[in-house]
């Protein structure tokens, strides 16, 4: 039995000002509500700590570098992140993918480094909306998810998170049978290349989950959670989204 997990991605939202907002979801969680990771910006990574010491709810960062140490200026170490008090990253996510040209081979070492600094990994894969209308999308995710995910993924270093890059932060997210598919798929993929270490893994599902939504979302069985962004910044957003996954 996979435990349920929520995860939100702040993306480059937040200041001292939304700490407030943590602070209310960590007073109102309770002991059997499903993992809750929130992923601020770096610098905030400290504050979300402290906002949310002594409550179930655990933090983590939003990419990492592939490499230890050395000169890549405005690069943060997967350890550095751990020193923090941070237990997951996140890694391959869209925006970095498009936005900072990042490979399945970089997602990779990326994922790799997380581990080696005791991070889990969440890594994203995802269709455009060219490759959804072309068919492609079993394949792409497939060979995305292989060539990102490292040998050694279990259940306690990694999380995968199937988003859409035309469903983030768009207001469409695909039918709900459309969402069983490609998460039966990748789950079959994960037994098929890791065996019985594959079946703890947690497989999420990322792209305008909303408070309106997840309930239907969290109905298909290979969903063990959600990555959420905008509705993540809230609490009066997310908690929903929390319960709806909890009542799932
Ligand atoms: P969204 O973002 O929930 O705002 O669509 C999800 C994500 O990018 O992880």
């Amino acid at each position: 039995m996979r435990r349920k997990l929520t995860a939100g991605n702040w993306k480059m939202n937040g200041n001292r000002g939304l700490m407030a907002e943590l602070g209310t979801l960590s007073g109102s969680q309770s002991a059997d509500a499903p993992e809750i990771v929130i992923c601020p910006p770096h610098p905030l990574l400290t504050r979300a700590i402290d906002a949310t010491s002594g409550s179930p709810i655990e933090i983590g960062g939003q990419d990492c570098h592939a490499a230890t140490k050395g000169a890549y200026t405005g690069d943060v170490a997967a350890s550095m992140i751990a020193e923090t008090g941070a237990t997951f990253v996140i890694v391959g996510h869209s925006e970095r993918r498009d936005g900072h040209s990042e490979s399945d081979e970089t997602v990779r070492s990326k994922a790799e480094a997380a581990w080696a600094a005791g991070l889990t990994a969440i890594i994203c894969i995802g269709e455009s909306d060219a490759e959804r209308a072309g068919n492609d999308t079993l394949q792409i995710i497939a060979e995305q998810l292989q060539a990102s995910l490292p040998d050694g993924a279990t259940a306690e270093n990694t999380v995968v998170a199937y988003e859409p890059i035309w469903a983030i932060g768009t207001g469409k997210v695909p039918t709900l049978a459309q969402i069983i598919e490609t998460h039966d798929m990748l789950r079959g993929e994960l037994l098929t290349r890791l065996g019985d270490a594959s079946t703890g893994i947690r497989l999420l599902y990322g792209g305008s989950v909303k408070p309106t939504n997840a309930a239907e979302i969290f109905q298909a069985e290979n969903v063990d959670g959600a990555l959420v962004g905008g509705a993540s910044l809230k609490a009066a957003d997310f908690q929903p989204i929390i319960d709806a996954l909890a009542a799932s």
